[in-house]
């Protein structure tokens, strides 16, 4: 059951509506190809984020991309779904779909969900908790009709969610900073539960992300967290201003996930395992063959090799409850 202290502003806690503002469907016109739909213009969703928020459209936008591939290697209809009908000009900020942005976004985010359907095969009615889920569809993704779903992720970004996805009653929601241990109260675990901060961890300062495992390896014993970790080169890249478009700069990463910083997370006394995931095998002589290779590599040096982009751990929690040192 959830725990006892509670959030008390009413308006922090979203429920989830239903789909009030979600698509007519006299609106729509299906779409060959996926097997989507096609809307009028007049009727897409105006999404008006900015900042980090934002990046949740470039994740989303790459994922519908390699979805809607006659070989894609995700299964996401509800992306293609929601970028279709959001009115915003993901090609002009975020680029093309090629270049393997698309595919590599759809490894990424296998990984997460094989962690995911792991956790569920032994902890079928668990709580999954997705700090900063954006527009994430992983819900749909790996459901197995037992799930419990929490949501946390700022009030502008809860704001869009509650727009567009539909409503499912083993989803709540909380408009809530992942940086505010009140969410923590909200979690039912007595069926499991494993965290998840895919793209999250990143956009924090090194002493908030310190702060938020140690609080979460605190907070629930026997859990785990699961997570992504962008490189040193790239945070560097990012806090000196980079460019995905000329439209569109990517905001700063400030924590990098390197050597130090997963001793750092190994250091603490109820986290007793921090392991790297593999992504799946992609296409081609990059995805296909190069990349399996080089994340079998040991880190050279602590060093993320400069091909990768992010590596995704799953921290495990021990059972032990006493305030670490
Ligand atoms: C790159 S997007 C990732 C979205 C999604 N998890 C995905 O992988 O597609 C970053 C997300 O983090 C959320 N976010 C940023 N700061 C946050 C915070 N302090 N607490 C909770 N969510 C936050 C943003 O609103 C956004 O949804």
């Amino acid at each position: 059951m959830p725990r006892k202290r509670r959030i008390t502003d009413p308006g922090a806690l979203l429920p989830r509506l239903p789909a009030s503002g979600s698509v007519d469907p006299g609106r729509m016109r299906h779409h060959g190809r996926t097997g989507g739909v096609v809307m009028a213009e007049e009727a897409k969703a105006k999404v008006g984020l900015g900042g980090v928020p934002e990046t949740l459209l470039v994740t989303l936008y790459h994922r519908a991309a390699e979805a809607r591939r006659p070989d894609a290697l995700l299964h996401d209809p509800k992306a293609v779904e929601l970028v279709d009908g959001i009115d915003y000009p993901f090609e002009r900020h975020f680029g093309t779909p090629g270049l393997g942005r698309g595919q590599g976004q759809a490894l990424r985010v296998r990984c997460f969900d094989q962690a995911v359907e792991r956790f569920l095969a032994t902890h079928p009615g668990g709580t999954v908790v997705a700090l900063g889920e954006g527009l994430e569809t992983q819900f749909w993704r790996v459901d197995n009709g037992q799930v419990r779903w929490l949501t946390v992720d700022l009030p502008e970004t809860l704001e869009v969610r509650r727009r567009l996805p539909p409503a499912e009653p083993r989803v709540r929601t909380l408009a809530c900073s992942a940086l505010d241990e009140r969410w923590m109260d909200e979690v039912d675990t007595s069926r499991g539960v494993l965290l998840t901060a895919q793209g999250l961890l990143m956009y924090l300062q090194p002493a908030e992300v310190h702060r938020l495992v140690a609080a979460c390896a605190q907070q629930f014993p026997g859990g785990a967290l699961l997570f992504d970790g962008v490189p040193r080169w790239l945070s560097t890249r990012t806090m000196r201003g980079m460019e995905m478009s000329e439209h569109y700069q990517v905001p700063p990463m400030p924590w990098a996930l390197d050597a130090a910083e997963q001793r750092r997370l190994r250091s603490h006394s109820n986290i007793v395992e921090l392991r790297e995931l593999r992504p799946p095998r992609g296409r081609g002589v990059f995805n296909g063959t190069l990349m399996p290779l080089v994340t079998r590599l040991p880190l050279v040096g602590g060093r993320i090799p400069p091909l990768l982009l992010w590596r995704i751990m799953l921290a495990r929690f021990g059972t032990s409850t006493t305030k670490p040192g």
